[in-house]
């Protein structure tokens, strides 16, 4: 595989070509997805919750993420990497800047960020310093005690405008990629048409740009309830290296996601 960048992306969205995501968080796991052919990796803060065991990606901190990216960044190879901020990074412009610079001297090469139309005084200021932004929206997991639960974000109508327009308004402010989390694939697919930056999806149907999952749901290590957009790839698959080929194929090949994974 090239070397993935930002360029990459916004070709594979011209040319109308899915790409593939998966979260890694050590060196090992990195070089396994890059090597399956995995376009962007994530190290992201739901590290708490499939490494820490944490009920919730909030106990995270900045340390636990630089130490992750470190490890991900020997094994990431061509694989672009993507590095999550942690819960309250965002609590004002400079520690969202000071978190940021971290996370690209650690390795990072686009951060993410949770929040909505808000947040664009903060990616504003990110991007002016040559710091890239994934926008995070819909269900966004380190606001999850206020939404009351992991659930479907947009599912009616003003919802959903109201997420289209976030998205707009943080493309506006600079962001190069969105992250849509549960959303109704008809949102998924509004955002993506209406948007000229690559918008990345989980539980948001098959007509995004990309399509992202957590590496632990990919190989069946899934604790407690299984989120519906989740597919189980180790699952007839003779190891990990095809479990993460034959998701990789299945995203380009757009068999994943199937109407069953999605809302
Ligand atoms: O932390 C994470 O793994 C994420 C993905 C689920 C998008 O943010
Ligand atoms: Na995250």
């Amino acid at each position: 595989m090239k070397t993935v960048t930002l360029s990459t992306l916004q070709a594979f969205k011209r040319a109308g070509e899915p790409f593939s995501c998966l979260t890694a968080y050590d060196a090992s796991f990195a070089r396994a997805a890059s090597a399956a052919g995995i376009e962007v990796l994530l190290v992201g803060d739901s590290l708490g919750m499939v490494l820490q065991g944490h009920a919730s990606t909030l106990p995270v901190t900045l340390d636990d993420i630089c130490y992750h990216t470190r490890c991900v960044a020997r094994g990431k190879g061509a694989s672009l990497l993507m590095v999550d901020l942690p819960f309250m990074s965002n609590a004002s412009t400079e520690r969202l800047l000071t978190d940021a610079g971290a996370l690209m001297r650690a390795g990072a090469e686009l951060v993410k960020v949770e929040g909505e139309a808000w947040m664009a005084g903060g990616i504003r200021e990110l991007t002016r310093r040559g710091v890239p932004v994934c926008a995070h929206l819909g269900l966004t997991p380190q606001t999850v005690y206020q939404l009351g639960g992991y659930k479907v974000q947009g599912r009616n109508a003003e919802q959903a405008s109201r997420i289209l327009e976030d998205a707009r308004t943080l493309v506006e402010a600079g962001a190069s990629v969105i992250l849509l989390e549960c959303v109704p694939a008809s949102l998924g697919r509004a955002v993506s048409e209406a948007l000229e930056v690559p918008v990345i999806g989980i539980g948001a149907g098959p007509d995004v740009d990309g399509q992202i999952l957590v590496m632990h749901d990919v190989l069946g290590v899934t604790h407690g309830r299984t989120p519906r957009f989740v597919k189980d790839f180790l699952a007839g698959a003779d190891d990990i290296h095809s479990a993460f080929r034959h998701y990789h194929e299945a995203v380009k090949g757009r068999q994943f996601p199937a109407e069953e994974h999605c809302f």
